[in-house]
């Protein structure tokens, strides 16, 4: 029960990312008639989250190094609470950008070191199940946005104070906690680490299960030695991964998903949902599916393992956002309900695998030596691409139409069945340090899984 605890805690940053990013949607017509807002500054304001998020990340690959994975997420909830509550007493625009700025900072670090934490203190065969918990999380953060703004219609005040709230809870719960027994090990703090082993796993410090997962984790650590360069994620035996982390995040960015979610109301207004309301109540229908299919995913990834449910997802996301092309190429009133079942299936395939699976496989595929720089690169491209989608899809919608556009991420998400047949391991039951050894090793990495070093047959 230890460990769901973790990732219950490490999993209120994953709600407070989710919650950052959504509930600007249901306070941006509030601020319009506030504020009078350039075209630009909302931009700015509106970006200033993946923006801050991007410097979050590059900031926090040396400091998980140095300082531990503990410290980055107490001060990332520092951030979360400081920037909700100066949000919500902002008196100017130029206000809301650099509190948002800041969240996006608090966004990068915890996007990051909230699945280190998970995936370096889980055993291997549920890594997956605890690692999805963060995805989950982000997902009722998304949904428990879209309430308040509901809730709070009327004030954006109360709707961005409400952040500080989650913020308080992951600074009490990690204050609470230890650092991961991977990091501790790495800095040679042996007896820590064996402490933490048995309070995680729930037995006696002298167990001979905790004997053996010191010993694995010390072997890993020493072979370590040092901290990692950023030139290392270039070396043939790290390349690998770090081409599966980014490009697995370039593929879900570019499946067009933050474009989908931004976008729900406007195309639930195009399928005639005429009122506000309704429009709002379809858009909370797609928050409830993707918490709910997130579910569905969770159940899978551990079980069918990563490989297969990354190659239904690319399959289903791009059939659904084929439909939604072809929906909106031709602009037939009666291809409406297409576009909308076409919208439902996209958000489920995407919820039960290409959300959660580049989270969890970018937190075990990376050797612990560079184990936080390559997560903090991939973030990284997490970040680059979101922000290059969201800036890009109004353009693009002028120039290609919408049919085109999702054209272009039905297209992706093919390249994504295709990059997932070709690169990506399967990592389901195989520890860490396993995956470590298969990358030393120099066998091609998506041989892993298939060479029988794997614990659970998929
Ligand atoms: C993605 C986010 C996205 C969210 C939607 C995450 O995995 O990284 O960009 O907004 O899923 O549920």
């Amino acid at each position: 029960m230890m460990i769901y605890y973790i990732a219950a805690i490490a999993g209120i940053a994953g709600f407070l990312f989710g919650f950052d990013e959504g509930v600007i949607a249901g306070a941006l017509h509030l601020l319009r008639s506030e504020f009078t807002i350039s075209a630009f500054d909302e931009g700015l304001m509106t970006s200033a989250v993946p923006l801050g998020a991007l410097g979050g990340a590059l900031l926090v690959g040396r400091a998980t190094e140095t300082y531990g994975r503990r410290a980055p997420l107490l001060a990332a909830a520092v951030l979360f609470a400081l920037g909700a509550l100066f949000s919500s007493m902002a008196t100017a625009v130029w206000m809301l950008t650099a509190s948002r700025l800041v969240l996006g900072v608090a966004v990068g670090i915890a996007a990051m070191v909230a699945p280190l934490y998970i995936s370096e203190s889980a055993p291997a065969e549920k890594r997956g199940l605890l690692v999805s918990i963060y995805q989950l999380a982000i997902t009722l953060g998304i949904l428990g946005a879209y309430l308040v703004d509901f809730a709070f219609a009327e004030s954006w005040r109360l709707m961005f104070v409400m952040g500080v709230l989650p913020a308080l809870a992951l600074l009490v719960g990690m204050y609470r906690m230890g650092d991961t027994p991977r990091w501790l090990a790495l800095k040679g703090r042996t007896d820590e680490a064996r402490q933490m082993i048995a309070r995680i796993r729930e037995r006696p410090a002298a167990d001979p299960a905790v004997d053996s997962e010191l010993a694995s984790i010390r072997a890993t650590a020493l072979h370590a030695a040092g901290p990692g360069n950023w030139a290392d994620l270039l070396s043939p035996t790290v390349r690998p991964a770090l081409i599966v982390g980014m490009g697995l995040f370039f593929l879900q960015q570019l499946s067009g998903i933050n474009a989908v979610i931004y976008y729900a109301p406007t195309v639930f207004k195009e399928a005639g949902f005429g009122s506000a309301s309704t429009q709002i109540m379809a858009t909370m229908g797609i928050g409830v599916v993707n918490v709910a299919m997130t579910f569905v995913g969770m159940h899978l990834i551990d079980k069918i393992g990563r490989r297969r449910l990354l190659f239904f997802g690319f399959a289903g996301t791009a059939l659904s956002l084929g439909m939604i092309a072809v929906a909106a190429a031709t602009e037939s009133e009666a291809l409406d309900t297409l576009a909308i079942i076409g919208l439902v299936l996209y958000i489920a395939a995407f919820a039960a695998s290409v959300g959660p699976l580049p989270w969890v496989m970018m937190s075990e595929i990376f050797p612990l030596k560079v184990r936080s720089l390559g997560m903090s690169v991939a973030t990284i491209a997490n970040w680059g691409f979101n922000f290059l989608v969201v800036f890009s899809f109004p353009m693009l919608v002028g120039s290609l139409g919408l049919g085109g556009v999702f054209a272009i991420y039905a297209l992706v998400c093919a390249i994504g069945v295709v990059f997932t047949h070709l690169l990506v391991p399967e990592t389901s039951g195989v520890s860490l340090e396993e995956i470590e050894r298969h990358l030393e090793s120099g066998q091609p990495f998506s041989r892993l899984g298939a060479t029988g070093d794997r614990l659970v047959t998929a």
